[in-house]
């Protein structure tokens, strides 16, 4: 098996190819990425895991919003989000674009793979944990730990309105990213974060 060590070099290649990408996608999404690439590396720092594989990943995991039209997505109630037709969509488009992009940049295929594989079900925690993969895992957490930080619930309010975090009953945002703390996190260090950043972000009040 060929190593895999993408240098400093590497890693800003990807960010120029991945930015104009980003720029077309939902809006926010660019820095949604940027974030998610700071709570990977503090996740690396106390939990297993390749940190070439996931850093890799989650810089392109959400370039397939740039292929597909998201109102369906932006209207849609809460819960219905993950079933609509472009969040579906994404995750397929993205890991095809993701293959293209890491082919160019002569990855190893094994690696190209595995990232692909990824990001076609990265929305979907169930699968990706199932997988049984540190470093699929870790892309999985540091994603949805953005949820739950401060910049993400702006952006959510901005995307859906004030009644996404503040409306009550079961089906507003704001039960639904509840529920997630007990779904989208397995590891201790990204299950305690989790918790500190929904009670920083007032999701307790
Ligand atoms: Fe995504």
């Amino acid at each position: 098996m060929e190593h895999y060590h993408p240098d400093e070099e590497f890693e800003r290649r990807l960010n120029d190819l991945v930015r104009p990408l980003l720029a077309k996608a939902r809006p926010g999404d660019w820095e949604h990425t940027r974030r998610t690439l700071k709570y990977a590396k503090y996740l690396l720092d106390h939990e297993p895991g390749e940190r070439d594989l996931v850093i890799t990943t989650l810089y392109l995991h959400d370039i397939g919003w740039s292929r597909v039209q998201f109102s369906d997505f932006l209207n849609a109630p809460v819960t219905q989000k993950p079933q609509t037709q472009s969040a579906v969509l994404h995750q397929k488009y993205g890991a095809i674009m993701a293959g293209e992009i890491l082919r160019e940049l002569d990855r190893p295929e094994e690696m190209v793979q595995r990232i692909t594989n990824i990001i076609a079900i990265h929305d979907q925690p169930e699968k990706v944990f199932a997988l049984g993969d540190p470093s699929a895992t870790l892309v999985v957490e540091a994603d949805r730990l953005d949820r739950f930080g401060p910049e993400s619930l702006q952006r959510f309010t901005a995307y859906f309105g004030r009644d996404y975090v503040q409306g009550a009953g079961e089906k507003s945002g704001l039960e639904y990213l509840k529920s997630g703390l007990g779904l989208w996190f397995i590891t201790p260090t990204a299950k305690s974060l989790s918790f500190e950043l929904a009670q920083a972000s007032g999701l307790f009040k």
